[in-house]
């Protein structure tokens, strides 16, 4: 019984200085897939929400406040695990990861592009169940602080 406990013990040390070495050397797939799990959330609640203040579909004032909390909250995720050194789209182009080298040697410039985002949504989750007018004011500095980030930290489409 006691080896038996003693082999799983070890097995499960063993994984886990695995999982750290894999962190540390990469590849780093569950980050990147992580971090662009983010940025797809993002752009489902945009999408819907730019849909609306283009008279695509019918402004929805509930839905509108909904989708704005949803971005506003994806804005405010914690991503300190999301950009491991070594996870940029030249060191590990798969996953169609298209994060660029410059994010890291230039960090923490890109906190500024995020707070900007942050304080965007944060407007516009206050705004978006306010009436079409309100949710168009605020639509404007969202869709720039996503453009600005991408401009400088994101390669074109491969
Ligand atoms: C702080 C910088 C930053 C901000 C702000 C930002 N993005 Fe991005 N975005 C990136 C980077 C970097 C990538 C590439 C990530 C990768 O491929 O690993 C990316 C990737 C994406 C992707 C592709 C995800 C995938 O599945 O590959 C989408 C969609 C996207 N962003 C939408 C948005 C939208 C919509 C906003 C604004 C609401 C936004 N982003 C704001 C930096 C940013």
């Amino acid at each position: 019984m006691k080896s038996i406990m003693a082999i799983a013990i070890a097995i499960v040390i063993s994984g886990t200085a695995f999982i750290t070495t894999a962190a540390a050397e990469g590849p780093h797939d569950a980050a990147i897939k992580g971090r662009q799990a983010m940025f797809q959330t993002y752009s489902f609640n945009v999408g819907i929400l730019g849909d609306m203040a283009k008279g695509k579909i019918e402004y929805d004032a509930a839905l509108a406040a909904e989708l704005a909390a949803n971005l506003n909250a994806a804005a405010n995720f914690g991503q300190s695990a999301m950009w491991p050194a070594g996870s940029d789209s030249e060191t590990e182009g798969n996953l169609k990861n298209r994060a660029l080298p410059v994010i890291w040697s230039t960090f923490p410039a890109i906190v500024e592009k995020a707070d900007a985002l942050k304080s965007a949504s944060a407007v516009l989750a206050e705004q978006a169940g306010q009436g079409l007018d309100a949710l168009q004011g605020a639509m404007g500095d969202v869709g720039a602080s996503c453009k600005a980030c991408h401009d400088d930290y994101r390669a074109k489409r491969r």
